[in-house]
């Protein structure tokens, strides 16, 4: 299996702490177990920046970094070992698997951490944490402050400043390793695969899920898993409604199904969106709709490159849309105009990609300064126009309405332009027609 080598948690954890200021510490908590219903619980997903700089995969664990510290710069809480429980719930690393196996310099039962860990805050001028974005454990670090704050009049010195740890960590996030890229790409390899078993696959009759278990059959066979987000496989007029979920309606012959689907891989995800005829062959609509949709994407990754900036390939999109809409006679102007107006939000209206890596939606600004971040080397993002003409769309002609199509693909900004990791499921008219005539 293709996964992050233990290396690169260990240079993660150093880059990090290079950026923290003096006599500082870094507390980040393990993703809470989440009950799906009384005693089921959802598959276990670690938090991403916990797993970006532990790569521990347990929950009830604590990271602890402190810059500089003599004893040990990495402490991890975590579950002790534990027969009864490893017997009903699986394997446990124990705080000798922590440094054994994960790096740490040293390692506590998680049920000392109220005795312990204010003792490793005191003195430190400094706490950096994800504030704001798990209460529970804010409440938790404010006690562990004031347990040392009770101590104040003993001499103790509790920190006085609280940092927010998102800045440093997710800009880092932002670019992908060498080792990072690889595992997207075996995300990526996968998830092709999927698409092309469930276009092979589609038949009128079939429901939505059916191609869905062609997707997680794909996935789990290539050792994902779990699916990076909730599935998107959406039938006729359903293409229509951006994160469809329902996914049990009958494909009917004549109507495109519209599947935007992903594995993840050692917590790295993918993202593909592919629409095609139930059929096998688009009707002259479909493929007018679909001819557009594919030209804005390719205007939109000639637009990705090292100096670009983020909104170029966006604006690209916006541009070839806009234009085929007015061809088509779905929009009535002058293109520049109705840029300008936004009209070709009423058939477009999300943006062309976001930042990819860890979570589907990655961490990273999009904005420096109040301008638009420019692309650099490793960074990923996907590429993702759609044309959308809702079932109710009183101003087109009927046989445009409940028109869906997204063609979505995952890129790393490289020194000459970008490397779509993607490439790997047909999309041009031809190549999705040939696929599936040779499965029927
Ligand atoms: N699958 C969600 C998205 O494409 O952004
Ligand atoms: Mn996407
Ligand atoms: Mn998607």
């Amino acid at each position: 299996m293709i996964h992050i080598p233990k290396a690169e948690y260990t240079r993660r954890r150093k880059a990090l702490m290079a950026q923290m200021e003096p006599n500082s510490i870094a507390i980040l908590p393990a993703a809470a177990v989440a009950i799906r219903n009384r005693d089921v619980e959802h598959v276990y997903r670690q938090d991403s920046d916990f797993q970006y700089l532990s790569g521990f995969p347990e929950p009830e664990a604590v990271i602890v970094l402190m810059p500089g510290r003599q004893h040990g710069e990495y402490v991890l809480f975590c579950r002790e070992r534990n027969v009864e429980r490893e017997l009903w719930d699986g394997l446990r690393a124990g705080t000798e698997g922590a440094i054994r196996d994960f790096g740490a310099d040293d390692a506590f039962p998680i049920t000392d951490i109220d005795d312990i860990l204010p003792g490793l805050i005191e003195g430190r001028d400094r706490v950096y944490s994800a504030m704001g974005s798990n209460a529970e454990f804010d409440r938790h670090l404010m006690e562990w402050i004031n347990v040392i704050r009770s101590k104040a009049h003993l001499g103790a010195q509790p920190p006085n400043e609280f940092v927010a740890l998102d800045h440093l960590l997710h800009d880092m996030r932002l670019y992908k390793s060498a080792a990072e890229l690889k595992v997207m790409r075996e995300a990526a390899r996968i998830s092709c695969a999927a698409h092309v078993k469930a276009m092979q696959a589609s038949r009128a009759g079939l429901h939505e899920f059916s191609l869905e278990a062609e997707l997680d059959y794909e996935f789990r066979k290539g050792g994902a898993k779990m699916p990076a987000y909730g599935s998107i496989v959406a039938a006729g007029r359903n293409s229509c409604i951006l994160h469809y979920q329902q996914n049990d309606a009958l494909l009917k012959d004549g109507d495109l199904v519209l599947i935007d689907a992903g594995c993840e891989i050692d917590c790295y995800a993918s993202d593909i969106t592919r629409t095609w005829p139930v059929n096998g062959k688009f009707s002259p609509e479909q493929r007018a709709i679909y001819e557009i949709v594919l030209a804005s994407q390719e205007a939109a990754f000639a637009e990705i490159a090292p100096d670009k900036h983020w909104n170029q390939a966006h604006e690209a999109t916006v541009q070839v849309i806009t234009a085929g809409l007015v061809k088509l006679g779905l929009l009535q102007g002058d293109v520049d105009e109705l840029i300008a107006g936004e009209a070709y939000k009423a058939f477009y209206m999300h943006r062309a990609g976001h930042w990819l890596g860890m979570d589907v939606h990655d961490v990273g600004e999009y904005k420096v300064g109040g301008e638009w971040r420019v692309l650099e080397v490793g960074m990923a993002l996907t590429v993702e126009p759609g044309i959308y003409i809702s079932p109710d769309n009183q101003n087109v002609a009927k046989k445009w309405r409940g028109i869906g199509v997204r063609i979505e693909d995952d890129v790393v900004v490289t020194k000459q332009g970008c490397e779509i990791l993607t490439g790997g499921v047909p999309k041009t008219v031809a190549d999705i027609e040939a696929l599936m005539a040779a499965a029927r």
